[in-house]
């Protein structure tokens, strides 16, 4: 299949839009990162999602809308706090899970009872749902491999798998968006991200973190959201998570140092380390260390390296969200010092 490669222009947005409404499949940008958009209500289409991406088909997928008014078709339920999210943080990075409504095609749900909403900031993705409909979107990577946060990521990922391609620069926040259900009694994070665990409680108070967003499942645990239990953002070198100090983390690092490998770290750490250095900014910055956290991986595939040390990042603000997905490209490998 040839991808068209398109602008985020006017006139190449409606191309698009007509790619969706004929049931292909549009890669688009959004805030967060890339995403692989196909129309919501049609189930064919949703199900070329999942063969271009080679992503598990009980792997249920977000609709994203571009009008905080269309929720309510797709939904059984709206509760009041979910009003409250919608009004204070869309748009933007906040996904929300709520009762589905009948409209919702199996395939987008995963067989659940409930959907997952996102009212996404990005002004390329608004026009695109606005031109043609609801949009059912993973991110646009490979199943596996870290989510798209630049058009040569998509690319490198999607060319000749999938319709088009939108190119709507650099994404903004670097991480997928915040994942939170309203399904359940008490409001539960599912997955961390641009929308902080702080700025949701300030807004509705008691919301729980789901024990999967720091730590593996157990055997035999269900996940709460079914992304958990996938091997998720890894490179294909090894990861490391390093748990310590500034100087125990440097005393290890040049102790164990060997050819292939090298760092992922923070400003602070570079001048310190007998190993080349990926630093994803100063380690109190969580914005830009989300920001870059998915290019560094995909750079350490560039190079070819066996193993990544990564300095363990503080679990503050967005810092919960570098955390989640570094323990998770690390496959939970972290070494305490
Ligand atoms: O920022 C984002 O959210 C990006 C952009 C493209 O919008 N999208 C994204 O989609 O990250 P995806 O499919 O890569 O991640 C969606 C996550 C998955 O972990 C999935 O299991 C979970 O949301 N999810 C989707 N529907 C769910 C549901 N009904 N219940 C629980 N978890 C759900
Ligand atoms: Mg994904």
């Amino acid at each position: 299949m040839k991808t068209l490669q398109l602008s985020s222009g006017k006139d190449d947005i409606r191309k698009a839009a007509r790619i969706i409404k004929n049931g292909g499949l549009v890669a688009m940008p959004t805030e967060t990162v890339y995403g692989l958009a196909a129309d919501a209500l049609n189930g064919e289409a949703v199900r070329k999602i999942f063969k271009a991406k080679g992503r598990p088909m009980d792997n249920p997928l977000i609709v994203h809308i571009s009008d905080i008014s269309q929720v309510y078709a797709l939904v059984r339920e709206f509760p009041e706090k979910a009003k409250i999210l919608a009004r204070k943080f869309w748009p933007g990075p906040l996904t929300m899970i709520l009762p589905k409504s009948a409209l919702i095609p199996d395939e987008v749900s995963a067989g659940l009872d409930t959907v997952a909403i996102r009212f996404p900031s990005h002004p390329a993705a608004q026009t695109l749902i606005a031109e043609s409909c609801p949009l059912a979107a993973p991110s646009a990577n490979l199943s596996g491999s870290p989510s798209p946060t630049t058009v040569q990521h998509v690319r490198d990922d999607m060319d000749g798998r999938i319709d088009a391609i939108i190119d709507g620069g650099d994404c903004d926040v670097g991480v997928e968006s915040t994942v939170i259900t309203l399904a359940s009694n008490i409001p539960e994070l599912l997955r961390p991200g641009g929308i902080t665990f702080e700025q949701l409680r300030e807004a509705i108070g008691e919301v729980i973190i789901n024990g999967a967003v720091i730590k593996p499942l157990k055997s035999g645990e269900k996940a709460a959201s079914p992304g958990m239990k996938y091997k998720h953002y890894s490179p294909k070198a090894e990861v490391v998570l390093i748990d310590g100090d500034n100087e125990s983390f440097w005393e290890y690092i040049n102790r164990n140092a060997s050819q292939g490998e090298a760092v992922l770290c923070y400003d602070g750490d570079l001048g310190h380390l007998r190993l080349p250095c990926i630093s994803v900014g100063k380690s109190d910055d969580y914005e830009t260390q989300a920001h870059r956290l998915f290019t560094a991986l995909r750079n350490a595939d560039e190079i070819g390296l066996k193993r990544v040390y990564a300095h363990c990042p503080e679990k503050k603000g967005i810092g919960l969200a570098v955390y989640n997905r570094i323990i998770r490209a690390a496959g939970f490998n972290i070494i305490k010092l």
